[in-house]
């Protein structure tokens, strides 16, 4: 089977989707800042079917740019240097002939298809036409597949023309500072080992609100909804290094297989886990069906079923027009044992806690209970903060593209861990409960705070 070594860098960065939205929000910023610190020195060749010339492709290189922050014009002038362009239908054979001649002088090529998954396939299968998965690596984007049978046949389609290790899905949550602190922090810190499992935890609840809309999105978002969007990939990566076991050894085939055991031992979810929400307003959006029922809220209670989680279990919500822009997972602790002190009823008193603060900033904030002065022993919660460095100017896609092109696949997610996690989806994607109004502003459907959460709540709501 065809691939490229691993390790081995990549000598062109193609391009596929290069007139669409994701180019211009992520990936022209991303490959800005690539050239910026000398990691993006190969031809770039977009490809895309909109009658574009390659002057239209820089321009649009030069205004996604620009829009992104400030701009040194000789990074920028680099980087349109790089570009080259491909225009046609990726069902049409002379479109990838075109291809392989722009990349005449390379011989081992990344594919980036950042285009809609149901045109994966077909864009696979026009690279193998012409020979472009030899010696070359393919970087897709998420959603993979829409259930598990469809990521199956993704998956299948892929591996005919590229080997497992050629093979790099997107997750870009993986790219994250703060999200790739979560496995440092556990296995850094050996303190946490002995308390990290049922044991001594009683909930974790983990929260991705964003305060907008679909953005200009909604013919997308009609095909995905909140739980395809963001649950079962971004937030599921979440709990996977959370909960994972220690890798056995230094290096990336350990993380993954570490991460597929989660997956594996997830429990398959149900509707009476499961809670979904519609923004009100959302039906107005362009490109929303007038009687969409498409969730754009969506809170489950998970469980694990492994000798360290049976039990616990883990609440997950995610949603458009939430009351704040923000991503946190709050770890609960069981309280002691006893209730030895005057203020250990007092039902405002929180058990111990630990959260990590992931978006817009990262913090780690450790909840315990301190002793005010005083006769009494009676005390108050206070918090033990560790704001996590700024992150770089480095954007996920800046640091996971590069990786890509390197052959350096520790941060994408393996065929096996995809396969699993849809499978713990697959219940709830069609046996479902109707998606509830929501007040944009709020934090979803009471349904959310109350059925789905009830004794184990109340939610933790992140600070904007
Ligand atoms: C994307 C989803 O994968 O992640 C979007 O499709 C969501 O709906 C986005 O807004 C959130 O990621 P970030 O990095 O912009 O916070």
């Amino acid at each position: 089977m065809p691939g490229a070594q691993p390790g081995t860098p990549s000598d062109a960065l193609v391009f596929f989707g290069a007139s669409g939205d994701l180019a211009r929000k992520s990936i022209f910023p991303s490959l800005y800042r690539m050239v910026a610190a000398g990691g993006l020195r190969v031809p770039v060749v977009g490809v895309a079917f909109s009658q574009w010339t390659l002057d239209d492709l820089r321009q649009r290189a030069r205004e996604a740019v620009e829009a992104a922050g400030d701009v040194d014009e000789q990074v920028l002038d680099r980087l349109l240097s790089l570009l080259r362009y491909v225009d046609g239908d990726y069902n049409d054979p002379a479109t990838f002939t075109h291809l392989r001649e722009a990349l005449a002088e390379c011989s081992s090529p990344t594919h980036y298809l950042a285009i809609p998954p149901a045109l994966f396939g077909t864009v696979v299968s026009g690279l193998r036409g012409v020979g472009l998965n030899e010696n070359a690596r393919v970087v897709v984007e998420k959603p993979f597949g829409r259930d598990l049978a469809s990521a199956r046949e993704l998956n299948a389609v892929i591996a005919s023309a590229f080997d497992e290790p050629a093979i790099f899905r997107i997750d870009h949550f993986l790219g994250k500072e703060e999200i790739m602190n979560l496995l440092y922090f556990r296995f850094a810190n050996a303190m946490f080992e002995p308390i990290w499992n049922r044991n001594y935890i009683e909930t974790v609840q983990i929260t991705f609100a964003e305060d907008f809309g679909v953005r200009g999105r909604g013919s997308f978002y009609e095909s995905a909804g909140a739980l395809r969007d963001v649950v079962e990939n971004h937030l599921f990566q979440i709990v996977a290094l959370l909960t994972m076991e220690a890798p056995t050894y230094r290096g990336y085939g350990a993380v993954q297989s570490a991460k597929a055991n989660v997956f594996k031992a997830m429990r398959p979810l149900t509707r009476q886990d499961y809670v979904r929400g519609q923004f009100v307003g959302y039906r107005d959006e362009e490109g929303v069906a007038p009687h969409s029922d498409v969730e754009t809220f969506a809170a489950v209670r998970l469980h694990i079923d492994s000798w360290r989680w049976a039990g616990v279990p883990f609440y997950l919500r995610t949603g458009k027009c939430l009351a704040v822009s923000a991503g946190e997972v709050v770890v609960d602790f069981k309280r002691p044992p006893q209730a030895l002190f005057g203020d250990a009823l007092d039902p405002d008193q929180h058990p111990n806690r630990l959260r990590f603060r992931l978006q817009p900033e990262g913090e780690i904030g450790l909840g315990v209970r301190v002793k005010r002065p005083g006769e009494e022993f009676v005390g108050h919660e206070q918090e033990l903060l560790l704001p996590t460095e700024s992150p770089l100017e480095r954007s996920p896609y800046e640091r996971l593209l590069t990786d890509a092109l390197n052959g350096d696949s520790a941060l994408f997610t393996h065929e096996d861990s995809v396969e699993a996690a849809w499978r713990v989806v697959d219940g709830i994607l069609e046996d479902r409960p109707a998606a509830i109004p929501y007040q944009p502003g709020t934090w979803g459907p009471e349904e959310a705070a109350g059925r789905l959460i009830g004794e184990d709540g109340p939610w933790h709501n992140p600070r904007p």
